[in-house]
């Protein structure tokens, strides 16, 4: 593996304050002393129950909550995220060549032909036809739609992304196929991921290495074979067990 850090995440705790992040009142602090690194190339995931803090910790990673102690430094241009409901990341209101075209419009480096060769470009990447530029969200299928929302988080050519839940509101089936895409993907365009699930089995197939999150801790860490093979802590072989 290598050892190049995309992101390191030191001894950081944070949460939320009443009436919403940086404001005061009522605290309830939900990760505590969060520890790790991200290595270049590598798709580490993150795993635990409900309520643990991941989508907290993906929050802080990218700025939207600040933490309250510890420090979160990037080593490369900032991540892109990928959601479980692309549903409510695309704009329903637009065709997928606008969404697409629009991080590049904002960006503001590229003339119109220039975008559209990086949007069909990206399309290809992402496995759909050029039929679905002219398409809106709700004329896609779920697996479609997810294509669509990683073509739109690759599309500034981030080297890193998180992908909070990104396969579970789609069938087994499709599920497979996008994770066999996430891999090519991270093999051809040099990326890394934070690949946050709750499933086991897919974490599993998809990961490199694992955190195991137990109540805004991380509890473990190790590679695959590690965590899937000789946990050491009872949390995660309690999890374990609950995936059998
Ligand atoms: N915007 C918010 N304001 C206040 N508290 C929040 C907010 N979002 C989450 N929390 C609280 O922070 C804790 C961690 O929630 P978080 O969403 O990070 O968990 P999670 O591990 O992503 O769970 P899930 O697997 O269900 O997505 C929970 O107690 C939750 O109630
Ligand atoms: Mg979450």
């Amino acid at each position: 593996m290598n050892e190049e850090l995309v992101l390191s995440v030191s001894h950081v705790s944070g949460g939320y304050h009443e009436g919403g992040p940086f404001r005061k009142g009522t605290y309830q602090e939900v990760l505590h002393d969060v520890t790790f690194d991200v290595h270049h190339g590598e798709i580490l995931g993150l795993v635990g129950e409900s309520g643990t803090g991941k989508s907290t910790l993906s929050r802080a990673i990218l700025g939207i909550i600040k933490p309250d102690q510890g420090t979160i430094t990037h080593y490369t241009k900032r991540p892109q995220m990928i959601f479980q409901d692309p549903y409510s990341s695309l704009n329903p209101a637009y065709t997928v060549e606008w969404i697409l075209e629009e991080p590049l419009r904002i960006y503001g480096k590229y003339d119109g032909p220039e975008r559209k060769r990086r949007v069909r470009d990206m399309l290809k990447r992402v496995e759909l036809p050029e039929e679905v530029l002219a398409a809106k969200p709700s004329e896609l299928s779920g697996g479609q739609r997810q294509r669509v929302s990683i073509a739109t988080a690759l599309i500034q050519r981030p080297r890193f992304l998180i992908a909070d839940e990104p396969v579970s509101a789609l069938d087994v089936t499709i599920q497979a196929q996008i994770l066999k895409l996430l891999r090519q993907l991270r093999d051809e365009l040099d990326l890394s991921y934070l690949f946050i699930s709750h499933d086991l089995n897919v974490v599993y197939q998809l990961c490199d290495r694992v955190l195991v999150m137990k109540s805004g801790r991380i509890v473990e860490q190790g590679t695959v074979e590690d965590i899937f093979d000789h946990p050491k802590e009872d949390y995660t072989k309690q999890l374990l067990a609950a995936a059998e």
